[in-house]
Protein backbone atom coordinates (compact mmCIF):
# COMPACT_ATOMS: atom_id res chain seq x y z
CA UNK A 1 0.00 0.00 0.00
CA UNK A 2 0.79 3.10 -0.76
CA UNK A 3 0.01 6.12 1.71
CA UNK A 4 0.42 10.10 2.65
CA UNK A 5 0.73 10.65 6.37
CA UNK A 6 -0.05 14.20 7.86
CA UNK A 7 2.14 14.02 11.35
CA UNK A 8 2.17 16.36 13.93
CA UNK A 9 5.73 17.05 14.70
CA UNK A 10 6.90 19.16 17.51
CA UNK A 11 10.39 19.03 18.87
CA UNK A 12 9.80 19.69 22.64
CA UNK A 13 6.95 21.08 24.77
CA UNK A 14 7.90 24.55 24.05
CA UNK A 15 7.92 24.97 20.80
CA UNK A 16 5.17 25.09 18.61
CA UNK A 17 4.13 22.47 16.27
CA UNK A 18 2.78 21.61 12.66
CA UNK A 19 1.98 19.14 10.19
CA UNK A 20 4.67 17.51 7.93
CA UNK A 21 3.83 15.34 4.89
CA UNK A 22 5.00 12.11 4.22
CA UNK A 23 4.71 9.23 1.92
CA UNK A 24 4.82 5.73 2.84
CA UNK A 25 5.43 3.75 0.47
CA UNK A 26 5.34 -0.33 0.10
CA UNK A 27 3.83 -0.85 3.49
CA UNK A 28 2.40 -4.59 3.97
CA UNK A 29 -1.53 -4.64 4.57
CA UNK A 30 -0.44 -6.83 7.49
CA UNK A 31 1.03 -4.38 9.01
CA UNK A 32 0.53 -2.49 12.60
CA UNK A 33 0.13 0.54 12.44
CA UNK A 34 3.26 1.02 14.53
CA UNK A 35 5.06 -0.94 12.04
CA UNK A 36 3.93 1.01 9.50
CA UNK A 37 5.54 4.18 11.61
CA UNK A 38 9.03 2.15 12.31
CA UNK A 39 8.96 1.95 8.30
CA UNK A 40 8.47 5.24 7.65
CA UNK A 41 10.40 6.25 10.56
CA UNK A 42 13.56 4.00 8.81
CA UNK A 43 13.32 5.79 5.92
CA UNK A 44 13.45 9.40 7.48
CA UNK A 45 16.61 7.87 9.23
CA UNK A 46 18.10 6.93 6.15
CA UNK A 47 18.13 10.13 4.73
CA UNK A 48 19.49 11.99 7.63
CA UNK A 49 16.05 13.47 8.87
CA UNK A 50 14.52 13.53 12.34
CA UNK A 51 12.37 10.48 12.83
CA UNK A 52 8.40 10.17 14.30
CA UNK A 53 8.82 9.98 17.64
CA UNK A 54 5.65 8.13 19.61
CA UNK A 55 5.39 5.91 22.55
CA UNK A 56 4.75 2.04 22.92
CA UNK A 57 5.63 -0.65 24.73
CA UNK A 58 4.20 -4.14 24.59
CA UNK A 59 2.18 -3.74 21.34
CA UNK A 60 0.07 -6.30 22.36
CA UNK A 61 -2.67 -4.32 23.52
CA UNK A 62 -1.99 -4.47 27.41
CA UNK A 63 0.31 -1.82 28.52
CA UNK A 64 -1.42 1.50 27.40
CA UNK A 65 1.86 3.12 26.45
CA UNK A 66 0.53 3.82 22.79
CA UNK A 67 -2.19 5.78 21.52
CA UNK A 68 -2.56 8.52 18.63
CA UNK A 69 -5.31 10.48 17.16
CA UNK A 70 -5.80 9.21 13.54
CA UNK A 71 -8.24 10.72 11.23
CA UNK A 72 -9.15 12.92 14.60
CA UNK A 73 -10.14 9.31 16.33
CA UNK A 74 -8.68 8.30 19.45
CA UNK A 75 -6.79 4.60 18.58
CA UNK A 76 -7.76 5.04 15.09
CA UNK A 77 -10.98 3.66 13.15
CA UNK A 78 -11.19 0.19 14.68
CA UNK A 79 -13.71 -0.69 17.69
CA UNK A 80 -11.80 -1.66 21.18
CA UNK A 81 -8.71 -1.93 19.46
CA UNK A 82 -5.06 0.01 20.75
CA UNK A 83 -2.92 1.49 18.21
CA UNK A 84 -0.56 -0.84 18.22
CA UNK A 85 -3.53 -3.55 17.12
CA UNK A 86 -4.66 -1.41 14.55
CA UNK A 87 -3.25 -3.12 11.22
CA UNK A 88 -3.19 -1.44 7.92
CA UNK A 89 -5.82 -3.66 6.46
CA UNK A 90 -7.99 -1.14 7.77
CA UNK A 91 -7.18 1.56 5.29
CA UNK A 92 -7.13 1.64 1.89
CA UNK A 93 -4.21 2.23 -0.48
CA UNK A 94 -3.89 6.07 -1.67
CA UNK A 95 -5.73 7.17 2.16
CA UNK A 96 -4.48 10.17 3.42
CA UNK A 97 -3.83 9.74 6.85
CA UNK A 98 -3.91 12.44 9.69
CA UNK A 99 -1.90 11.23 12.85
CA UNK A 100 -1.81 13.37 15.76
CA UNK A 101 -0.86 13.46 19.56
CA UNK A 102 -3.63 12.95 22.46
CA UNK A 103 -5.17 16.98 22.80
CA UNK A 104 -5.74 17.76 26.70
CA UNK A 105 -3.88 20.41 28.86
CA UNK A 106 -3.39 18.02 31.20
CA UNK A 107 -1.24 15.81 28.99
CA UNK A 108 0.89 18.53 27.32
CA UNK A 109 3.23 17.22 24.29
CA UNK A 110 6.84 16.33 24.90
CA UNK A 111 7.34 15.57 21.33
CA UNK A 112 5.91 14.67 18.38
CA UNK A 113 2.83 11.70 18.90
CA UNK A 114 4.19 11.55 22.48
CA UNK A 115 2.49 13.22 25.71
CA UNK A 116 3.36 13.41 29.21
CA UNK A 117 0.43 11.04 31.24
CA UNK A 118 2.04 11.20 34.77
CA UNK A 119 -0.83 12.73 35.64
CA UNK A 120 -2.33 9.33 35.70
CA UNK A 121 0.48 8.71 38.12
CA UNK A 122 -0.25 10.94 40.47
CA UNK A 123 -4.25 9.99 39.93
CA UNK A 124 -3.16 6.50 40.99
CA UNK A 125 -1.21 7.56 44.14
CA UNK A 126 -3.52 9.56 45.30
CA UNK A 127 -5.45 6.45 45.80
CA UNK A 128 -5.45 3.54 43.71
CA UNK A 129 -4.12 1.26 45.97
CA UNK A 130 -5.18 -0.97 48.98
CA UNK A 131 -3.77 -1.27 52.68
CA UNK A 132 -4.87 -4.50 53.72
CA UNK A 133 -2.42 -7.09 54.25
CA UNK A 134 -2.35 -9.45 51.21
CA UNK A 135 0.41 -11.88 52.39
CA UNK A 136 1.04 -14.98 50.41
CA UNK A 137 -1.78 -16.03 48.12
CA UNK A 138 -4.74 -17.08 50.10
CA UNK A 139 -6.69 -20.10 49.80
CA UNK A 140 -9.34 -19.26 46.62
CA UNK A 141 -12.62 -19.89 48.38
CA UNK A 142 -11.09 -18.08 51.92
CA UNK A 143 -12.66 -14.41 50.52
CA UNK A 144 -16.18 -15.55 49.04
CA UNK A 145 -16.99 -12.89 46.55
CA UNK A 146 -20.03 -13.05 44.39
CA UNK A 147 -19.64 -14.22 40.63
CA UNK A 148 -21.37 -10.93 39.57
CA UNK A 149 -18.79 -8.02 41.58
CA UNK A 150 -15.82 -10.67 40.33
CA UNK A 151 -17.11 -10.29 36.44
CA UNK A 152 -17.78 -6.51 37.35
CA UNK A 153 -14.30 -5.46 38.83
CA UNK A 154 -12.10 -7.79 36.48
CA UNK A 155 -14.07 -5.87 33.19
CA UNK A 156 -12.99 -2.28 34.83
CA UNK A 157 -9.25 -3.55 35.55
CA UNK A 158 -8.63 -3.73 31.96
CA UNK A 159 -8.16 -0.32 31.96
CA UNK A 160 -4.78 0.50 30.56
CA UNK A 161 -4.57 3.78 31.33
CA UNK A 162 -3.93 4.67 27.52
CA UNK A 163 -5.76 8.13 28.40
CA UNK A 164 -7.85 7.60 24.90
CA UNK A 165 -10.92 8.43 27.14
CA UNK A 166 -9.16 11.83 27.56
CA UNK A 167 -8.43 12.77 24.19
CA UNK A 168 -12.03 12.18 22.57
CA UNK A 169 -13.77 14.13 25.44
CA UNK A 170 -14.40 18.00 24.62
CA UNK A 171 -14.17 18.65 28.23
CA UNK A 172 -10.56 16.29 27.99
CA UNK A 173 -12.27 14.75 31.40
CA UNK A 174 -10.45 11.49 33.21
CA UNK A 175 -13.34 10.21 34.40
CA UNK A 176 -13.70 7.05 32.89
CA UNK A 177 -9.89 6.39 33.81
CA UNK A 178 -10.87 7.26 37.52
CA UNK A 179 -14.02 5.09 37.18
CA UNK A 180 -12.37 2.45 36.11
CA UNK A 181 -9.45 2.25 38.96
CA UNK A 182 -12.34 3.01 41.81
CA UNK A 183 -14.37 0.48 40.71
CA UNK A 184 -12.26 -2.38 40.23
CA UNK A 185 -10.93 -1.88 43.90
CA UNK A 186 -14.07 -0.77 45.43
CA UNK A 187 -16.17 -3.72 44.18
CA UNK A 188 -13.81 -6.38 46.16
CA UNK A 189 -13.68 -6.63 50.35
CA UNK A 190 -10.14 -6.31 50.13
CA UNK A 191 -11.13 -1.98 48.91
CA UNK A 192 -13.28 -1.84 51.31
CA UNK A 193 -11.30 0.01 53.79
CA UNK A 194 -10.67 2.86 52.02
CA UNK A 195 -13.62 2.82 49.12
CA UNK A 196 -15.25 6.15 49.85
CA UNK A 197 -11.61 8.13 50.83
CA UNK A 198 -10.04 6.70 47.15
CA UNK A 199 -12.93 7.98 45.56
CA UNK A 200 -12.48 11.08 47.34
CA UNK A 201 -8.25 11.50 46.87
CA UNK A 202 -8.63 10.51 42.87
CA UNK A 203 -11.58 12.76 41.85
CA UNK A 204 -9.86 15.53 43.68
CA UNK A 205 -6.38 14.43 42.04
CA UNK A 206 -7.94 14.75 38.67
CA UNK A 207 -9.37 18.11 39.04
CA UNK A 208 -6.38 19.16 40.36
CA UNK A 209 -4.33 18.18 37.29
CA UNK A 210 -6.70 20.32 34.56
CA UNK A 211 -8.85 17.39 33.69
CA UNK A 212 -12.31 18.70 33.17
CA UNK A 213 -15.45 17.80 34.27
CA UNK A 214 -17.72 14.32 33.27
CA UNK A 215 -21.11 16.20 31.18
CA UNK A 216 -22.11 12.54 29.93
CA UNK A 217 -20.91 12.80 26.28
CA UNK A 218 -20.08 9.44 26.40
CA UNK A 219 -17.66 9.66 23.83
CA UNK A 220 -15.03 8.26 26.09
CA UNK A 221 -16.90 4.95 25.58
CA UNK A 222 -17.01 4.83 22.12
CA UNK A 223 -12.79 5.30 21.94
CA UNK A 224 -11.66 2.82 24.68
CA UNK A 225 -9.89 -0.27 23.81
CA UNK A 226 -11.16 -1.92 26.64
CA UNK A 227 -14.55 -1.02 26.84
CA UNK A 228 -14.89 0.43 30.23
CA UNK A 229 -18.68 1.15 30.48
CA UNK A 230 -19.85 4.47 31.45
CA UNK A 231 -21.73 2.33 34.23
CA UNK A 232 -18.27 2.98 36.34
CA UNK A 233 -18.89 6.74 36.58
CA UNK A 234 -22.55 6.21 37.73
CA UNK A 235 -20.55 3.98 40.32
CA UNK A 236 -17.84 6.33 41.15
CA UNK A 237 -20.55 9.50 41.67
CA UNK A 238 -22.46 7.08 43.97
CA UNK A 239 -19.71 6.80 45.76
CA UNK A 240 -18.68 10.30 45.54
CA UNK A 241 -21.99 10.97 46.80
CA UNK A 242 -21.78 8.29 49.69
CA UNK A 243 -18.58 9.81 50.76
CA UNK A 244 -19.67 13.44 50.99
CA UNK A 245 -22.89 12.44 52.93
CA UNK A 246 -19.92 10.49 55.76
CA UNK A 247 -18.19 13.60 55.76
CA UNK A 248 -21.08 16.03 56.75
CA UNK A 249 -21.95 13.16 59.25
CA UNK A 250 -18.49 13.26 60.97
CA UNK A 251 -18.54 17.13 61.02
CA UNK A 252 -21.99 17.22 62.87
CA UNK A 253 -20.70 14.84 65.01
CA UNK A 254 -17.76 16.99 65.82
CA UNK A 255 -19.62 19.92 66.03
CA UNK A 256 -22.29 18.01 68.40
CA UNK A 257 -19.04 16.78 70.56
CA UNK A 258 -17.56 20.96 70.88
S1 LIG B 1 -10.86 4.01 30.49
FE1 LIG B 1 -10.33 3.09 28.46
S2 LIG B 1 -9.65 4.83 27.23
FE2 LIG B 1 -9.57 5.50 29.38
S3 LIG B 1 -7.49 5.08 30.09
FE3 LIG B 1 -8.72 3.25 30.61
S4 LIG B 1 -8.47 1.90 28.82
FE4 LIG B 1 -7.77 3.92 28.12
S1 LIG C 1 2.00 -0.60 22.97
FE1 LIG C 1 1.13 -1.52 24.77
S2 LIG C 1 -1.01 -1.17 24.50
FE2 LIG C 1 -0.15 -0.46 22.64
Amino acid sequence: MNLVLKVWRQPNAAAEGRFVEYEARDIPKEASFLEMLDIVNEDLARRGEEPIAFDHDCREGICGMCGVMINGVAHGPEAATTTCQLHMRSFNDGDTIVVEPWRARALPVIKDLVVDRSAFDRIIAAGGFITAPTGSAPEANAVRIPKGDVDLAMDAAQCIGCAACVAACPNASAMLFVAAKVSHLGLLPQGQPERHRRALAMVAQHDAEGFGACTNHGECEAVCPKGISLDFIARLNRDLIRASFGFVRKARAHEGAA
